[in-house]
Parts: C-alpha cells; sequence; structure tokens
C-alpha cells in the first residue's frame, strides 16, 4: 500500500499556501493539466493562494480545464449557494482560466441521470484528471458521497444525510432551504485521478482525519479509500492533526 504523504502546517493559511503550490508546480510541468476541484471552507486558502499566483504572473490556467467534484440538485448557477457561482466568486473570475474550459456538475437537469452520464463523458473526454483536490466531511464525505455508499459509483445523485444539511445550513436562510439532493463525482471517479490532495485543516477535523487515514477502509468512513490511492498528498494543519 502507499504511503499517504501527510504535510504539516501551521495553521490552515500554511496549509493552502502549501497545497496551492503542489498545483502551482503541476502546471508548470503540464500547463495543459485538469485539475479536480472541491467547495467548503478548507480549499479557499488554496484558492487565494492561487489567485496571488496568477496575480504575481508565477503561473498561468490559460491552457487548464477543470473539473468540480459536486453541485446540489436544483440551485441555477447564479445562486449564491450553488457551487458554480461559489467557483466563480472565490477563483475563476480572479485567475486567467477561460470560463470554458470549467465543468461543475448541471444540478438543474431535468433529466438527471442523462447529467451524470454526460459528466463522465466530459471526464473522459479531457483524458482524466490530472490533480483532485478534496475536502472532507465531518462525518468523512468526499465530494457528496457520504457514509456507507457504494465505494465504486461513478457521477451519481446523492440524498444528502441530515448531518451534512445541518453542516451546511449555516449558509441558507432555513435548513428548509438546503437542497436534499446533490450530484457528485462517485468514489470510482474521483478515485481515478492520478494524484489526490486533500485539504483538512481545525481542531473539529481531527477525528474524522484519523479514521480516513489510520482507521478501517470501509464505505462507512468514504475518505478512507483514499488508503488504496497510489499518489496521496494531505495538507493538514496542528490542530487537525492532534490526534497522530
Ligand atoms: C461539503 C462539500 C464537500 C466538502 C465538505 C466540507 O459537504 N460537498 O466537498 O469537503 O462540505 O466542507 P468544509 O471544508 O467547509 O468543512
Amino acid at each position: 500500500m502507499a504511503r499517504i504523504k501527510i504535510v504539516s502546517a501551521p495553521n490552515a493559511l500554511e496549509a493552502g499556501k502549501a497545497a496551492a503550490e503542489q498545483f502551482i508546480s503541476l502546471i508548470h510541468d503540464k500547463p495543459n493539466a485538469v485539475l479536480g476541484l472541491a467547495t467548503g471552507s478548507s480549499p479557499l486558502p488554496i484558492y487565494n493562494a492561487l489567485r496571488d499566483a496568477v496575480a504575481a504572473k508565477r503561473v498561468s490556467f490559460a491552457g487548464v480545464h477543470s473539473v468540480n467534484l459536486d453541485e446540489y440538485v436544483g440551485l441555477p448557477g447564479t445562486h449564491d449557494q450553488s457551487y458554480r457561482y461559489f467557483m466563480n466568486e472565490n477563483l475563476f473570475r480572479h485567475i486567467d482560466i477561460d470560463i470554458a474550459n470549467t465543468y461543475v456538475p448541471d444540478g438543474m437537469n431535468e433529466d438527471l441521470d442523462a447529467a451524470c452520464d454526460a459528466y463522465e463523458q466530459i471526464i473522459e473526454d479531457l483524458g482524466g484528471v490530472d490533480a483532485q483536490l478534496l475536502g472532507i466531511g465531518l462525518n468523512g464525505h468526499i465530494g457528496f458521497n457520504e457514509p456507507a455508499g457504494d465505494f465504486f459509483k461513478r457521477t451519481h445523485i446523492v440524498e444528502l444525510t441530515e448531518s451534512t444539511r445541518d453542516a451546511n445550513k449555516r449558509f441558507f436562510a432555513s435548513i428548509d432551504e438546503v437542497p436534499t439532493h446533490a450530484i457528485t463525482m462517485g468514489i470510482g471517479t474521483i478515485f481515478d485521478a492520478k494524484k489526490i490532495v486533500l485539504i483538512c485543516t481545525g481542531a473539529n477535523k481531527a477525528v474524522v482525519l484519523r479514521s480516513a487515514l489510520n482507521g478501517p477502509i470501509s464505505p462507512h468512513t468514504p475518505a478512507s479509500i483514499l488508503q488504496l490511492h497510489s499518489d496521496v498528498t494531505v495538507y493538514a494543519d496542528e490542530a487537525a492533526l492532534s490526534l497522530f
């Protein structure tokens, strides 16, 4: 089993900067890289560091394509809680990527199964993902692959658990407005990425990070599958690593 590389940083900002450097080196090596991107608060320091690197002309995203992990069902890209909106506001509009080369699953498609198949086709046509960025949910989910799901699914529709809806309700006016379903790359899709970059920060993630990296490999902790991937780097702060 390949060893997961853990990069420890004093805080979330430094963890984000270190992870950003891995993406910058990848783009230097492969200017037309396909990046798998993620939403949530954990990736924000990475996106800020990438914005700074583009502004300083240290890197260019002109040849890069991106595919995002997941999207809520029923929220248009103009909704401020949609993941398309998040990506546009926090990264894409600040860097030199061609917006036409950025993909987020289509949670508004009337035929959601067709939207899932189309997303898999986009990834295949791009030649696969060179490096997939992941955050981790408090229950060990990656993307929106909730515990006890199938390890080998491709892009599919999921019903969100109450705990995930509860964790995300802070961004909505009330829990009733939090979507009940999402479209997400499956673990099978994620696992096919050539490299995986996991960002995990904050004391509240310490328990789940320990189960993901050192616990049994089980669909009850979806992120535990990463123990079987050949190229995973975890960027974590001291708070998240406090139980190691
Ligand atoms: C959401 C996203 C995940 C993300 C998780 C943790 O549920 N679908 O991709 O990893 O939240 O988010 P945060 O980084 O804000 O803790």
